[in-house]
């Protein structure tokens, strides 16, 4: 049996996805910036794209600019932020993906900016308090970027209330959206955030494509310098099959956004009854009230080896992930778990999130469950 419990990372394609890029991967090819018809009719597919992910946003289409993924998409509104919008200041929190993180500790250390970084609790909440002292503090223009969900322990911050905390400080802010676009509903026109992201291959589109949504308010100028591509923002020939799948994936999300979220959220839970049945001493990471619907991160007990379980589970067929993927290789821990439990973190057992999609059933949950346990209570996994 194989059982991919690791979403957070990335999705499989959806076959309708697969289906609708077809035609721009074996006939239409031309070039969308070329005048003649092969040009217009992939320029149509790509502006048909734009429109459709506006509405389903509720913003217009020129607020839709694409990108090559998530992390793109984050460097471009940082970066801009401070080259063309004056910012001399960013906000952010220690638990933010490096696509965020490490740009914005980048910034700050050639000068261009002031960092400040934003209390949490131990579930990884953010201090709202804080945010407002930090604000009322800075003298400089401000950004603010906090992710709407962490991609390794799942905890949310309420979009509306730091997009009205930013707007009364006349701060910008910028979220890190990529684990919830096509997996809660945002409506643009009431949420006062400036700039927003999006990664086709979180919500079962194709790798290698995204978007970042900039706010009419706001106006930058390129990143990546070259052709007049994406209004002048981006220089580069589109990747125009990735985007007709981006929009159709975030079309088919839409579709029964609902749905799938009462089913993926009863696997979650599923998961997490099971294994704390078994592992009474299992604690879960994050804050399960306000959490992702798609991640479950656990601390399993003190005397479990992780890379050895992860090995045992990976033979067993089952795909989980031991922190964020993006950084799997490094082994050095999660730096988010470290942020917000620093001393617990360092002492405590190792942590693996298990993240679902739309294609998991309960079978899958059970055998998991069940190979952990075996592992773990057959103590092939103890130090
Ligand atoms: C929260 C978050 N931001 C940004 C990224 C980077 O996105 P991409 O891989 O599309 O560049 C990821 C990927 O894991 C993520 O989870």
């Amino acid at each position: 049996m194989k059982v991919y419990f690791d979403n957070a990372a990335t999705t499989p394609m959806a076959p309708e996805v697969l289906e609708a890029m077809m035609p721009y991967l074996r006939e239409h090819h031309g070039n969308p910036s070329s005048t003649h018809q092969f040009g217009r009719k992939t320029k149509s597919a790509i502006e048909t794209a734009r429109k459709s992910i506006a509405k389903l946003l509720n913003c217009s289409p020129p607020e839709i600019c694409f990108t090559s993924g998530g992390t793109e998409a984050d460097n471009t509104a940082i970066r801009g932020a401070i080259t063309q919008l004056g910012v001399k200041h960013i906000i952010t929190a220690p638990t933010e993906h490096h696509a965020v993180l490490h740009t914005a500790q980048a910034c700050a250390e050639s000068g261009d900016v002031r960092l400040s970084m934003v209390r949490l609790d131990a579930k990884g909440r953010v201090d709202t308090d804080h945010l407002r002292e930090l604000l009322t503090a800075a003298e400089e223009k401000t950004l603010v970027t906090l992710m709407h969900a962490n991609n390794e322990i799942g905890t949310m911050i309420d979009l509306d209330e730091i997009s009205e905390i930013c707007e009364a400080h006349g701060a910008l802010f910028h979220s890190d959206t990529v684990q919830t676009m096509g997996h809660f509903p945002f409506d643009l026109a009431k949420t006062k955030v400036h700039f927003m992201v999006g990664a086709a291959h979180k919500f079962h589109g194709p790798k290698g494509v995204g978007f970042l949504y900039i706010n009419r308010e706001v106006h930058l100028e390129p990143l990546i310098h070259g052709g007049s591509q994406e209004r002048k923002m981006r220089a580069g020939t589109e990747n125009l099959y990735g985007i007709v799948g981006m929009a159709k994936a975030l079309e088919l999300a839409y579709e029964n956004m609902e749905g799938h979220r009462a089913r993926i959220a009863s696997l979650k839970q599923r998961m997490k009854t099971k294994l704390k049945e078994a592992l009474p001493e299992l604690s879960v990471n994050g804050c399960e009230e306000r959490s992702l619907y798609t991640v479950l991160n656990v601390t399993l007990p003190e005397t479990a080896q992780a890379d050895i379980l992860l090995f045992l589970m990976d033979i067993d067929g089952i795909a989980v992930s031991s922190g964020s993927a993006c950084s799997s290789g490094s082994n050095q821990g999660s730096h988010v778990l470290r942020a917000i439990a620093a001393d617990e973190a360092a002492s405590a057992g190792p942590s693996i999130r298990f993240s679902f999609s739309r294609y998991n059933t309960p079978e899958e949950v059970d055998y998991a469950v069940e190979k952990v346990v075996k592992h773990l209570v057959g103590k092939e996994v103890v130090k």
